[in-house]
């Protein structure tokens, strides 16, 4: 069964414990480590650094493709091992951590983090562990993922395989790696669909470099997204309704335009809710596929499917690895500096559908700081497709902790989206559209139509005052976070 992995025989005497590959690591270094969406993470050195790290001082920059499963950043920031961590994350207590200022984060645009390695920023890799499926003749077999693999092998000075069991073998030929040449020999990337190949089944390697071969068969922690409630229904049904007015007005076909969706339950919902649409022959260019994505190729509405990772439930994973053969080549796995590039973005005209925390009267977005100050998860790969789309729309829940939190507010308490890059608001109450509208015509707007009836009035009150002291976007600056304000210290939004 090994000797089928691992197909490069001089490879075979690198196999060893986690705890013996552990003993490669230094205080201070640099990790890349494979991981995406908790699809296709290093699962067994995680751990065994954690448990070195309970005798010794050993502090890293730990960089992912974005969040890891099987709780690794919490064990990691629990045992004091993240001294620097980006891009991305969405655990509880390394939340904690960031929050308590003692990770230092750095939230990045996902494309991003591959090209500011390439210049050497924060600092280059020393060792990259990295999930695979085998390994070829070629190079290294990804698994549910491809995130920025590809960058920390073709960057870290030595190499560490998780060589896991439990992922078919039949995984082999999803991935298509291409990574773009450093500057000033880069040239345009040639992709021009979403179902196009430009590059390799596998990430090419210097056989040199290869540390050790750790074998694992600890499967990706299944997704925890919730089904669509009520709420979700009427979101879905709000941007569904919208699509087919830009098809009826003839600025969109039938067939839409690659579609991106984010991570977390409103946007899974979202695209759950396109099963029930007219329409057909659709494609997604997007970051990560969700449950919504397979059920989308089941229906027969989903004609091909490009991401950087694959995170489903666990019933819904089983179906998807039972049928691999029925989904091969309508599927494809890309870097993430590819499936989020601005260039390709563009070049496609993405439709990019985005959660907030929340949005302001002027469509400025908060995705990322709850209160302004507190680290959620990361902006993601939401700036990459909202920047670069052809629409960016933006979807959030009226209310948040039992209607005691608008997500409709005055002024946004942290920008992750300006104004500038979000076209299409909406909630349960309906759909703002914000394309050609100056500021004064978007507020009425957003208030009457994405707004929670309860906190209409307050919001009309606030615009009606700012609007008389005048300005091109108007605000009354000792009042435009006092909502926020309010419920740090009321536990409401509600004003009295
Ligand atoms: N203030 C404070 N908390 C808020 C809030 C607000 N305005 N709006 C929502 N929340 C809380 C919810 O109460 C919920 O808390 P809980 O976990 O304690 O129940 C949590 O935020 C998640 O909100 P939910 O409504 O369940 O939405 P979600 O699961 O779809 O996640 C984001 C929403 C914004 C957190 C998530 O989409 C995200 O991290 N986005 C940024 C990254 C991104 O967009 N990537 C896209 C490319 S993959």
């Amino acid at each position: 069964m090994i000797r089928q992995r691992i197909r490069q025989p001089a490879l075979a005497d690198k196999v060893m414990s986690a705890t013996q590959a552990a003993a490669f690591f230094k205080n201070g270094m640099t990790i890349g480590m494979s991981g995406f969406t908790r699809a296709g993470d290093a699962k067994a050195m995680p751990r065994a650094l954690a448990e070195r790290a309970r005798t010794e001082e050993l502090r890293f920059t730990v960089i992912t493709g974005a969040s890891l499963g099987n709780g690794s950043d919490g064990l990691m920031a629990e045992a004091g091992l993240l001294a620097r961590r980006l891009p991305f994350q969405v655990d509880p207590t390394l939340r904690n951590r960031i929050n308590a200022g003692e990770v230092m984060f750095i939230d990045q645009h996902l494309s991003e983090t591959a090209e500011q390695l390439r210049s050497g920023t924060p600092s280059r890799i020393d060792i990259a562990v990295i999930e695979a499926v085998a390994i070829s003749e070629d190079g290294i077999i990804p698994t549910m993922s491809v995130g920025n693999s590809a960058s920390f092998v073709q960057q870290a000075q030595q190499i560490i395989i998780e060589l896991n069991l439990s992922v078919p073998l039949a995984l082999e030929g999803l991935h298509d790696i291409y990574l773009p040449a450093a500057r000033p020999e880069r040239q345009p990337i040639p992709l021009t669909r979403a179902d196009q190949r430009i590059g390799g089944a596998a990430i090419p390697f210097d056989p040199a470099r290869i540390a050790a071969i750790v074998i694992t068969e600890t499967p990706d922690s299944p997704s925890n997204i919730l089904p669509p409630d009520d709420e979700t229904r009427a979101i879905a049904g709000h941007v569904i309704k919208f699509l087919e007015c830009e098809v009826e007005a003839g600025r969109l076909s039938h067939d839409l335009a690659p579609l991106q969706a984010g991570i977390g339950t409103i946007a899974n919902a979202v695209l759950h809710g396109l099963t029930d649409s007219p329409f057909r022959n659709l494609t997604m260019y997007s970051e990560v596929l969700q449950d919504s994505a397979i059920e989308l190729l089941d229906s027969g509405q989903l004609a091909f499917a490009s991401a950087s990772s694959i995170t489903l439930s666990s019933a819904m994973n089983q179906r998807f690895l039972a049928n691999l053969d029925k989904y091969r080549d309508k599927l494809v796995l890309r870097p993430q500096e590819i499936s989020n590039h601005p260039e390709l973005v563009r070049r496609l005209g993405i439709i990019g559908l985005n959660t907030a925390l929340e949005f302001d009267i002027y469509g400025n977005v908060n995705s990322t700081h709850v209160g302004g100050t507190h680290m959620m998860n990361g902006i993601g790969g939401s700036g990459d497709f909202a920047r670069n789309g052809q629409l960016s729309i933006f979807v959030s829940k009226s209310v948040a902790k039992d209607g005691r939190i608008s997500s409709v507010v005055p002024m946004v308490s942290h920008v992750d989206h300006s104004e500038h890059d979000v076209d299409v608001l909406v909630t349960e109450w309906g759909l703002a559209d914000l394309r050609g509208l100056a500021p004064r015509e978007r507020a009425p707007l957003v208030i009457e139509h994405c707004t929670h009836p309860d906190y209409r009035p307050q919001l009309r009150d606030y615009f009606e005052r700012a609007s008389r002291a005048g300005g091109h976007t108007p605000h009354l600056l000792g009042e435009a976070l006092s909502w926020h304000a309010h419920y740090a210290q009321r536990k409401t939004m509600r004003m009295d």
